[in-house]
């Protein structure tokens, strides 16, 4: 395979499960951009190597490279299929094709423990968190603090399966967790009383472009659990906090979730590098598919000194 031998097209390849809201305004958003669009299941990709110029099998190119990929939705798999589709992604990147988000970025951000210390290492506002597969050295480390304790999925989203355990109450067993505990102090968030929020900031090519609050009774705030979105201002700490913990992942564009203390300060709780926007959309009007799409176009538009 040689570079010369690999043709490329003005393609942008949505790779997702299902043709969903998300994927048709994205889909119709880069038309509009002038690109042409190709939707498919990582599923129903691989490798030909030896067989198409570039070694990669994405049915519907006729053996060209897409000009950019757009990652919504990696659908569940086993360890071998989630790494198989992984390695597509980074193979892509080796090929020089733009990869929204970046197979490192979406490894970062699936693994939650990746995330946090990312986080931290950046210097940036997070809480205190342990991650082992020990159950009693875990709860040794829990039983030291004096408040609640957020227990997560490793792999979580939507806020499924989170637990929150009162001080000294005793973790469940390793088989609950799939062997690795993710423990997170709970932060008390500056919240009308009798109501918890989080904010949700969606980051794309360096910019925070909308945000709400998500406000509920209980204390998990996702939409999906049932929580209200309303339009946050783009709030300047909130912003900054959010566009440097999408640049800690290494991502191109990402949904951060952010708390704000009791004391007024933000904190980073996760970075999600496939964020949905359709709640988003909702509660601040913003049309983010449009913007997504036209951060693809002006990353692939050849800057005028080299068109010339
Ligand atoms: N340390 C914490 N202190 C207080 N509340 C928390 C904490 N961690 C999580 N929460 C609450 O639980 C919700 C879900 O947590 P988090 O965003 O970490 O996980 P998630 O399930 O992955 O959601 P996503 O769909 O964004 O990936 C948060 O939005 C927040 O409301
Ligand atoms: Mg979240």
């Amino acid at each position: 395979m040689t570079s010369d031998s690999v043709t490329r097209d003005d393609t942008v390849v949505v790779f997702t499960e299902d043709a969903d809201w998300h994927t048709r305004n994205l889909s119709l958003a880069l038309e509009r951009e002038g690109l042409r669009v190709l939707v498919r299941s990582l599923n129903d990709c691989g490798f030909a190597i030896g067989e198409t110029p570039h070694g990669l099998l994405i049915p519907g190119l006729d053996g060209a490279l897409p000009a950019a990929a757009f990652i919504r939705i990696i659908a569940k798999g086993s360890t071998e299929q989630i790494t198989a589709r992984l390695g597509l992604l980074h193979a892509l990147r080796e090929c020089g094709v733009k990869v929204m988000n970046d197979a490192r970025a979406i490894e970062r951000c699936v693994d939650k423990s990746m995330t946090s210390f990312l986080i931290a290492k950046a210097g940036l506002p997070t809480p205190r968190t342990f991650v082992g597969e020990r159950r009693e050295a875990m709860q040794a480390l829990i039983d030291a603090a004096p408040m609640d304790t957020v227990l997560k999925p490793l792999f979580g989203a939507q806020g499924k399966g989170i637990k929150r355990i009162a001080p000294r109450a005793p973790l469940p067993e390793p088989a609950a967790v799939g062997g690795v505990y993710y423990l997170q102090e709970f932060v008390e968030s500056a919240s009308p009383a009798g109501h918890y929020q989080d904010w949700r900031v969606f980051v794309i090519g360096g910019r925070a472009v909308a945000a709400m609050i998500r406000q509920s009774e209980r204390w998990i705030t996702n939409i999906h659990q049932g929580a209200t979105g309303a339009p946050a201002p783009l709030d300047r700490e909130a912003c900054e906090i959010a566009v440097r913990a999408t640049e800690a992942v290494g991502a191109d564009y990402a949904g951060v979730d952010l708390i704000e203390n009791a004391r007024g300060e933000f904190m980073v709780l996760e970075v999600n590098s496939m964020p949905a926007w359709k709640g988003l959309q909702r509660a601040t009007g913003i049309d983010v598919a449009s913007r997504l799409a036209r951060h693809v176009a002006e990353s692939l538009a050849v800057p005028a000194a080299e068109a010339g």
